[in-house]
């Protein structure tokens, strides 16, 4: 716990050796699109092929583009793989609000389709069913750092001759099936945004094992321009020109300086995460008994129940595991008629928490945009009405996360 009590819902692990990459560029000419950009992109491109032997059908080359959010990369390869005003992508409402408002601003219509209950992922069946004559695309979201399943929706993606595109916000590190982000996808987004697992406060990279693809979004993430400042530097003045419009979305070299250091340690520290979700997980069973007449116990053993458009959606108290997680966030389903009053309970009792997600479709612009009722996508419903993320990053100790699930009973109780 801190000095002031208080457990904070994430901390970053940035220290002196951030500092130091940091301070080095600030005595070098390129602060951005720089030496340090292109240092990070290639080994972030070797952490994804990590443990790989050449002859394997996934290790191809991978390139990788550093931009200055995962919405901005979203952006830039939704535009790339074509997407055009009037085109349909399917993905999910268990998302955070970028992933739709990419598509939207670049004049495409989101489709959302329903997530497995289990596992909050985007459920291909629901996909295969969403895909009409407009479909143009798949973008599912690995949630919480779980890797949807590619291997499905690379069928889809092959058999209607769409694109798939992955949004990768939360994590890096997961893989499910040998298969790691970017592997089936035509690509894939980070975020380095202030929470995530690697961080730069803003910064975003995208993966894609085409180079053809890659050059365009190298042009695309700076304006749409045929050269970059880095490129023209030295020797003889060189014109540049606009070759098709583009976005302001490169990665700069401060940026990039300060996630080159998290790499080699990201394993290590998604290992620690997932000692945090085991723990959590070993300690929900183990209040139950002594602290309230069974309580707990009724509210984390039977699944909760939502009933929705006249179906009826089981959401499980904890999510189901699958694969390898990056474990970026920890959530459980509380009662939908007490969530709200979990979250306040627990900040009011020092604990950080938050909501990842309530389902997109229900959210005012989208609710306009979109029009779809309530009741047409019951799991994501069902799990946007009752999730809760607790406390978890590395240095989240034990006394701390008993501490959060004391005052999550409490909170329930209350
Ligand atoms: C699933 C998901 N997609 C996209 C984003 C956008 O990332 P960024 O803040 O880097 O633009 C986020 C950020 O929270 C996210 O959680």
């Amino acid at each position: 716990m801190s000095t002031s009590g208080r457990i904070e819902f994430f901390k970053h692990t940035l220290g002196d050796e951030e500092a130091a990459s940091w301070r080095q560029v600030l005595e070098t000419v390129f602060l951005t699109l720089g030496p340090q950009v292109a240092a990070f992109e290639k080994e972030l491109g070797e952490f994804l092929l990590r443990g790989r032997s050449q002859d394997e059908s996934l290790a191809r080359a991978r390139h990788v583009v550093g931009t200055n959010s995962c919405t901005n990369g979203l952006l830039v390869a939704l535009k790339a793989l074509g997407l055009e005003p009037g085109d349909e992508v399917i993905t999910t409402p268990m998302t955070f609000v970028a992933t739709t408002n990419a598509i939207m601003h670049l004049g495409g219509r989101p489709v959302l389709a329903d997530v497995d209950p289990q596992t909050g992922l985007l459920d291909p069946e629901a996909v295969r069913a969403a895909v009409g004559p407009r479909t143009v695309g798949i973008l599912p979201v690995h949630l919480c750092g779980q890797m949807a399943d590619m291997r499905a929706f690379r069928a889809i993606a092959d058999a209607h001759k769409l694109f798939l595109l992955e949004d990768s916000a939360h994590g890096i590190e997961c893989e499910r099936d040998g298969v790691r982000p970017g592997d089936l996808g035509d690509a894939a987004v980070f975020s380095f945004y202030a929470t995530k697992t690697v961080t730069s406060g803003d910064g975003g990279a995208i993966v894609t094992k085409d180079s053809m693809l890659a050059d365009r979004m190298r042009r695309l993430r700076n304006h749409g321009v045929s050269k970059a400042a880095t490129d023209r530097h030295g020797g003889e003045y060189q014109h540049w020109d606009l070759v098709e419009l583009g976005f302001k979305a490169n990665l700069t070299d401060l940026d990039a300086a300060i996630l080159r250091p998290q790499l080699p340690r990201a394993l290590a520290q998604r290992q620690a995460r997932q000692a945090n979700d085991d723990h959590y997980r070993a300690l929900l069973p183990e209040l139950t008994p002594s602290l309230f007449d069974g309580l707990f116990s009724r509210l984390f053993t039977g699944p909760l129940t939502a009933v929705a458009g006249g179906q009826t959606a089981a959401v499980p108290p904890l999510f189901a595991r699958v694969g390898t997680s990056s474990h970026h966030l920890f959530t459980v389903h509380v009662p939908a008629e007490k969530r709200d009053a979990v979250l306040t309970g627990m900040g009011a009792r020092g604990v950080g928490v938050a909501v990842n997600y309530r389902a997109i479709h229900t959210l005012s612009y989208l609710e306009h945009t979109l029009r779809i009722p309530r009741g047409s996508l019951p799991h994501a419903e069902a799990i946007g009405d009752r999730t809760v993320s607790l406390p978890q990053y590395p240095g989240l100790t034990e006394s701390e996360r008993i501490r959060v699930m004391q005052l999550l009973e409490e909170t329930l109780r209350a």
